[in-house]
């Protein structure tokens, strides 16, 4: 790693940023208008959810942002134990007790063409955000949701900075006074648009498998593998229609910002009696104990 400047003489301050191997406040970072991030979207990013002053599953985030980095062809100039690092410097500089890093990578700075400039270098930037408190209202109260069309490309999987029919379909939803938008490809359920989704019929979890189409949510993989079996909820990966979804006991989605967010409503239809259900209920439990015991 190149030589860092370390944070010295700076108070907890949250607004502190990383830039290129330099720690400074976020208003302070300096990004050319020439980054290919800014006119291209040609970047990556991840999001890690801090709680109690502690990164949580960092290293599933590292692991998706290396893919990310692979599938975009972005070269890796900084290694996993670096970005590691950073990210507790950050967290503890901070001062913030519970909420999230960002982390982005964009290709680099170069003047404006389609293709790949060569000798480029990727530009990094981090920073810590404090939780919305209004998420923690959606996890307690439960959520309404409108359905949109995906209109997004073959590579979901991947995250990209690319979000413009996500941010459009947030939008949607907000002037329709609801908290998401679950995107459909023709009859098929996908994801939403900044979360994975999951219903729950005869007792039993379903939910999308993780193909190029959706994003493989760390939430979504936690739940998957840790709290739904020490739960004894089975979970069943499989595609849902809109007939499928109609049938759900409950209905919720998943991110590292929002928790587990239970569904009330889908449109103008009540899901389930149209309260927060015990499955639902026993997962979001299970979960804030695995959060509580901490994930590397
Ligand atoms: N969004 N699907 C999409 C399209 C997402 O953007 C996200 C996360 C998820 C859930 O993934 P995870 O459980 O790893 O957070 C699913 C982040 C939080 C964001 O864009 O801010």
């Amino acid at each position: 790693m190149e030589q860092t400047v370390a944070p010295v003489e700076m108070k907890k301050r949250k607004d502190i940023a990383f830039y290129n191997y330099e720690y400074t406040t976020l208003d302070q970072v300096k990004i050319s208008p020439l980054d290919r991030g800014y006119y291209f979207g040609d970047g990556v990013y991840e999001v890690t959810k801090v709680h109690n002053g502690k990164c949580f599953a960092l290293s599933y985030h590292l692991d998706r942002l290396y893919r990310s980095l692979r599938l975009m062809k972005i070269p890796a100039t900084i290694a996993p134990d670096e970005l590691t690092e950073l990210h507790d410097v950050l967290v503890e500089e901070s001062g913030v007790q519970n909420g999230s890093v960002y982390l982005q990578i964009t290709r680099g700075t170069a003047p404006r063409v389609h293709d790949f400039p060569e000798g480029i270098t990727p530009n990094i930037l981090m920073y810590v955000n404090e939780d919305n408190p209004h998420k923690a209202e959606l996890a307690k109260n439960g959520a309404h949701v409108i359905t949109i069309d995906d209109i997004r490309w073959q590579h979901c999987d991947v995250k990209s900075l690319n979000l413009i029919p996500n941010v459009l379909g947030a939008e949607k939803a907000r002037q329709k006074k609801c908290a998401e938008a679950f995107q459909f490809r023709g009859d098929e359920l996908m994801e939403g648009t900044s979360s994975n989704v999951f219903m729950v019929r005869d007792g039993i979890l379903w939910t999308r498998p993780a193909d190029d189409l959706i994003l493989k949510g760390i939430t979504r993989q936690l739940i998957i593998t840790k709290v739904a079996p020490s739960c004894g909820i089975t979970v069943i990966e499989r595609k849902i229609d809109r007939e499928y979804l109609a049938k759900a006991e409950e209905v919720f989605y998943t991110s590292t910002t929002a928790g587990i967010i239970p569904v009330l409503k889908i449109d103008k239809e009540t899901v389930g009696d149209g309260t927060i259900g015990p499955v639902t209920k026993a997962l979001q439990e299970r979960y804030a104990g695995l959060m509580a015991e901490g994930l590397p």
